[in-house]
């Protein structure tokens, strides 16, 4: 069987995501921050970064609020979108709404950090493969914010894991050069290491 393209295969997976129920994005919610707090290798990272969930994707929101009352600093994305480029502002109380719709955080500039600066990155994504092959939006910005680590293989780099509904795994997807791979996928079903 031929694969799905990317476009047809982001199409297919948000429709899903974004027809689960309130109730089920409940559950789902509830067991991805379990399976994260089973993971000690998780809970030493300190500088955390993650998303404000929209379009269906799995909510780390809980995770975070728990996160936070564990003493770690909690980042959200804030993105330029010429040229694109996406930074880590403090989750705060105060947000604004960015040209896709979605939450970003309001803080000062000296509270800004990269990617680089964090322990650990908490993805959204739309599919995902058994290798650690990462599907986005489409826009490039996860991959543009991690390129240096992936090309120069630098030491100190974020752990990069994936967080999504299960049925968003999909058997083998097509890799472009440009692509960052994940360490791990936490779904509603399993924390899996790649
Ligand atoms: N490091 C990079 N430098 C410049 N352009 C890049 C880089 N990484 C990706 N791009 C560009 O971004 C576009 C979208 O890439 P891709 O389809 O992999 O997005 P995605 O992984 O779905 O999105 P995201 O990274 O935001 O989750 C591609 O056309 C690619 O040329
Ligand atoms: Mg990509």
């Amino acid at each position: 069987m031929n694969q799905p393209s990317a476009v047809s295969l982001r199409h297919e997976m948000r429709q899903l995501r974004r027809n689960l129920t309130g109730d089920a994005q409940t559950q789902a919610a509830r067991l991805l921050r379990q399976h994260f707090l089973n993971e000690h290798r998780l809970l030493k990272a300190n500088m955390v970064g993650a998303y404000f969930p929209a379009d269906g994707e799995i909510n780390p929101i809980p995770l975070l609020n728990r996160l936070q009352q564990l003493g770690k600093q909690i980042y959200l994305p804030k993105l330029a979108t010429y040229p694109k480029k996406m930074v880590f502002l403090p989750f705060t109380g105060e947000f604004s709404v960015n040209q896709y719709g979605i939450l970003e955080p309001i803080a000062a500039a000296r509270d800004l950090r990269f990617a680089a600066d964090l322990d650990l990155l908490l993805m959204p994504l739309v599919a995902f493969d058994g290798r650690g092959n990462r599907l986005g939006m489409g826009g490039g910005y996860y991959d543009r914010a991690l390129a240096k680590f992936h090309r120069c293989g630098v030491l100190r780099r974020p752990k990069l894991v994936g967080l999504a509904h299960s049925f968003q795994q999909t058997p083998r997807l097509k890799s472009n050069r440009w692509d960052v791979p994940m360490h791990a996928v936490i779904t509603e079903q399993a924390l899996t290491w790649f």
